[in-house]
């Protein structure tokens, strides 16, 4: 069943609070997190900065329970996009909600299954470029 949730908010990094900032990295393995670096990396260099955008799903309690990061790869050539929904909040949608904002902006960002489940995810959605 769907979960009851907030609006997805989608904001540049740039303009990220330092709290939003920490509350997506403390949800995607913190700083070992490969978004967590990703998304430290965007938010250094200012032109990334400006084309990154963090989406953000929050409970109807205001707590985020899942975010996907969309941004220029290191040579600035394409999109390239991270999605993370933490296990218990999984298989309710939150992943299609957040592809389907991010197909919205930016249709032909790249993306990078981790492994056998993100695949079975990813083969919903056959127009996204695998990294
Ligand atoms: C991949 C991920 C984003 C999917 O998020 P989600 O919220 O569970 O996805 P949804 O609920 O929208 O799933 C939609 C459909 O995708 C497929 N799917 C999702 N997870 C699956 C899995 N583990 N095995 C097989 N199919 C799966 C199913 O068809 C599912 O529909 P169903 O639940 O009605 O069968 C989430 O599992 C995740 O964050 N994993 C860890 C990080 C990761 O792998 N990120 C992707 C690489 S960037």
């Amino acid at each position: 069943m769907a979960l009851q949730t907030k609006r997805l908010l989608s904001k540049r990094v740039q303009d990220l609070s330092d709290t939003e900032f920490q509350e997506c990295s403390r949800l995607n393995y913190g700083t070992s997190g490969e978004m967590w670096y990703r998304l430290n990396d965007a938010r250094r260099e200012s032109i990334r900065a400006e084309e990154s955008q963090a989406l953000m799903i929050r409970d109807r309690q205001g707590k985020l329970i899942a975010w996907a990061l969309l941004f220029k790869d290191r040579y600035c050539r394409s999109y390239e996009v991270h999605f993370y929904v933490p296990q218990k909040y999984r298989r309710q949608g939150l992943g299609t909600k957040l592809v389907d904002a991010v197909k919205r902006r930016e249709p032909k960002a790249m993306v990078k299954p981790w492994n056998k489940a993100s695949k079975a995810f990813f083969e919903n959605f056959p127009n996204f470029s695998n990294a």
